[in-house]
């Protein structure tokens, strides 16, 4: 039983197909994330990463195919589902005169956590914001509004953590603590989807990667299997300017022109 349990994929995305209008943004994309595993999702500018991520916050209504997180599928039990969630967005806000200490209450109230004022401290200071505790969202600086969206995302201990491009605008030393942190929540038992345009984040943290492009997926592997599954391909070897990289396989599968 217990085994059957683990080999449930913690994500189970089928044939999902989203649209906005005519434009179809994901085209029946599936993936299966492991318990446990670290999952990238690469792709240009408007490949359909955010819009695959929405779908499965459900932010937006699928139009077809089925999700299921834990088991949980999310149109028919959207509550169920969310509540397993944790999620950063793209460009996260909060109410912007809130003090940071008054974030972190508001969101562990809302998740239903009874958490003390030690314990918003403690955790306040685990993103090294304490001397920033007092101080309203509006001025910190983006990449400490990123830590605390980070926070927030998993105040509820989240069995799957959806990332959207969590390093963008982080300098070195936050992007590496924020690698670490990743590791962390995944040795604590949890699993992530996130989104990058960093080849660099894909391999240092990523399991699996996915590419995906026109709201299509391309390929799925680990980042070495990646590069060895696609070196010889013409459309590779002809963008590499030496040994074979994740990027010559990410620019040779989805093309060189820049996207709108
Ligand atoms: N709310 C929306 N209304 C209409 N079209 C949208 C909307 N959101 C996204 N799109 C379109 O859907 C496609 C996929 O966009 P999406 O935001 O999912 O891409 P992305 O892979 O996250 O790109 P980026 O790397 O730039 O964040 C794009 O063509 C985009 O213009
Ligand atoms: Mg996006």
């Amino acid at each position: 039983m217990d085994n059957q349990v683990a080999s449930v994929p913690i994500l189970d995305i089928a044939d999902l197909i989203v649209r906005y209008g005519t434009r179809t943004a994901v085209d029946k994309v599936s993936l299966q994330i492991r318990r446990g595993e670290i999952f990238g999702l690469l792709g240009p500018n408007g490949a359909g990463k955010t819009s695959t991520l929405s779908a499965i916050e459900g932010l937006v209504k699928p139009s077809g195919g089925t999700v299921l997180v834990d088991g949980i599928d999310i149109q028919r039990d959207p509550l169920a589902a969310k509540a397993r969630l944790g999620v950063q967005l793209q460009s996260s806000s909060f109410q912007s005169e809130l003090t940071i200490e008054q974030i972190v209450r508001l969101y562990s109230g809302l998740y239903g956590m009874s958490v003390t004022r030690q314990g918003i401290a403690d955790r306040i200071r685990g993103i090294g914001l304490d001397a920033e505790l007092g101080k309203r969202f509006k001025s910190l600086s983006g990449g400490q509004q990123q830590r605390l969206s980070l926070l927030i995302a998993v105040i509820h201990e989240p069995v799957l953590l959806l990332l959207d491009e969590p390093t963008s605008g982080l300098d070195p030393q936050s992007r590496r603590q924020l690698w670490d942190r990743i590791e962390n929540l995944r040795t604590g038992g949890g699993s992530i989807l996130l989104t990058t345009h960093s080849m660099e984040e894909a391999q240092a943290v990523c399991d699996r990667v996915a590419i995906i492009d026109r709201g299509k997926v391309l390929t799925v592997d680990s980042p070495s299997e990646l590069v060895a599954k696609h070196r010889d391909d013409p459309r590779v070897v002809r963008v590499a300017r030496g040994e074979v990289t994740l990027e010559d396989v990410f620019i040779g599968l989805t093309g060189s022109e820049i996207r709108g």
